[in-house]
């Protein structure tokens, strides 16, 4: 193997000394068109605080603001055996937690199940009937009985992180698939029935309690061992928060008659951001992204931020620069690997961030390995730059979002639980977004950070079953608010 070269140093300004003009104007448009100065940032945020107030209202906007009916906290003595199931975006995970008689405490095993990628764009039946396989397999290895039927029941958390209309915490009518989903017949139906009947197929001892978004489970989890967190987040495949509100603030719940102060978590939803186009810096990138999509004109916000995309903006970057007849940029070289839409996701620019050497061998080997292209060193260093800038354009916008709750809630001081793959996988992601935060919310230079993003504790595994023990705990003490079949949950 070759040397490979002193460590790299994080400024790497003297690095660009070798490369051709050419594409060095190309990196400067990259980096036009990519950065967000702090101003920006603060124009994004105030737009941001205006579209979840008008979500909020009657009218509703483009950010669907969902009411959960998650009604306040758990408080620690919540108690009992609960199955959680998580349905987010790459995996399918299912879980049993027994929430302990000792306050706060509980006990957790899981089972993960690839979620076939056929599945994300297969036929309903398909889905449910494999979600319902998962959860068969699930018991019958953890539950050691000849007959199901032996069984008591037990109540389900269903983690379901796609946008949903709840009119009651355990029915969710599906408003439209986000992530590369695109199942037919089921947007505009409620999944809940859609799920039971898969369950009901194979005789699972299983009732659903609560239909949960991920943020939700992220809030509620994260609040019960830390009392300052007010936000839960998720930056992954997908990206969205939820916090809590009083219903007195939701104007389009006012028909429900329910107490002013009473808390009640919503699901922001707020991938769906600025689908209108008015203050976010698309690129060209962008757009293309957003038109190949199965879903155009929907979550602007998430397709320029979040997992599932950050690979293909890359992509796109770099074909477009190989298809420039004024740059020489992977000349005579055999791209068709790289021509095929997401064909390289998040992990792939992480590893770029992360390589450590001065001469970039590690980009150059899984550009080799990969996409079978020899790149140049300048070519490489072109590479690291864009990764850099669309790693930080995610992180420094995806700031704007948790940074508008606290702007709307005068929230000047928490915690915000963050959890997904690129909050916990992608290179400097946390830091960079905390520089944004301080840029947005205006810290004294020198001052501690009032808001910080921390990791979360595990929304769709304890968070939904925290969040089904609640409902039935509500259920027991006559609070029906949002509960349709409560002598399901009795
Ligand atoms: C979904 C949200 C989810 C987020 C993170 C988005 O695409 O619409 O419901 O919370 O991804 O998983």
């Amino acid at each position: 193997m070759p040397p490979l070269g002193p460590r790299r140093q994080p400024s790497r300004r003297g690095s660009m000394a070798d490369v051709p003009d050419d594409l060095l104007d190309q990196i400067k448009e990259l980096e036009k068109i990519f950065s967000l100065e702090k101003d920006k940032l603060i124009q994004v945020t105030d737009h941001f605080v205006k579209e979840l107030d008008k979500g909020l209202s009657v009218e509703g906007g483009s950010i669907p603001m969902n009411p959960t009916w998650v009604m306040g906290f758990p408080d620690g003595n919540e108690t009992g055996t609960f199955l959680a199931l998580d349905m987010g975006g790459t995996n399918l995970r299912v879980c049993e937690v027994i929430l302990l008689e000792e306050k706060g405490e509980y006990d957790i095993i899981q089972s993960k199940y690839r979620m076939p990628s056929e599945l994300r764009t297969g036929e309903s039946d398909e889905l449910w009937e494999y979600i319902a396989d998962c959860i068969q397999q699930f018991i019958e290895y953890h539950h050691e009985v000849e007959n199901l039927a032996e069984l008591d029941t037990i109540p389900i958390g269903f983690t379901f992180s796609f946008p949903a209309t709840q009119e009651y915490i355990d029915h969710g009518v599906l408003q439209r698939w986000t992530k590369g989903f695109d199942i037919k017949g089921v947007e505009g139906q409620d999944v809940v029935p859609l799920f039971e009947a898969a369950l009901a197929k194979r005789k699972l001892p299983v009732k659903l309690s609560a239909l949960i978004n991920d943020t939700t489970g992220t809030l509620i989890a994260s609040a019960y061992t830390d009392s300052s967190m007010k936000i839960g987040c998720i930056f992954g495949t997908g990206c969205n928060a939820a916090y809590m509100e009083n219903c007195g603030s939701v104007p389009k719940i006012t028909d429900y008659n329910l107490p002013p102060d009473m808390p009640i978590a919503i699901n922001c939803e707020y991938g769906a951001f600025d689908n209108e186009n008015v203050v976010l810096p698309r690129t060209k990138y962008d757009v293309i992204i957003d038109n190949d999509s199965p879903r155009p004109g929907q979550q602007a916000f998430e397709k320029m931020i979040a997992g599932l995309y950050l690979g293909e903006i890359f992509r796109l970057v770099l074909v477009d620069i190989h298809d420039n007849k004024n740059c020489n940029f992977f000349s005579g070289q055999d791209i068709s690997k790289l021509r095929d839409a997401y064909t390289l996701d998040a992990s792939f620019l992480s590893d770029i961030e992360n390589d450590p050497f001065e001469n970039l061998q590690e980009t150059g080997d899984i550009f080799k390995q990969e996409l079978g292209i020899t790149a140049q060193k300048p070519e490489l260093e072109l590479i690291r730059r864009l990764a850099e800038l669309i790693g930080t354009r995610a992180a420094r916008l995806s700031a704007c979002g948790p940074a508008a709750i606290c702007k709307k809630k005068n929230i000047t001081t928490c915690h915000v639980g963050a959890d997904g793959s690129v909050f916990n996988k992608y290179p400097h992601f946390k830091a960079r977004g905390a520089v944004a935060l301080r840029e947005i919310l205006g810290w004294e230079k020198g001052q501690k950070d009032m808001v910080n993003i921390v990791s979360a504790e595990d929304g769709s595994g304890v968070g939904a079953a925290l969040i089904a023990a609640l409902t039935i705990k509500r259920v027991k003490e006559g609070n029906l608010a949002g509960i349709k079949n409560a002598e399901r949950q009795a």
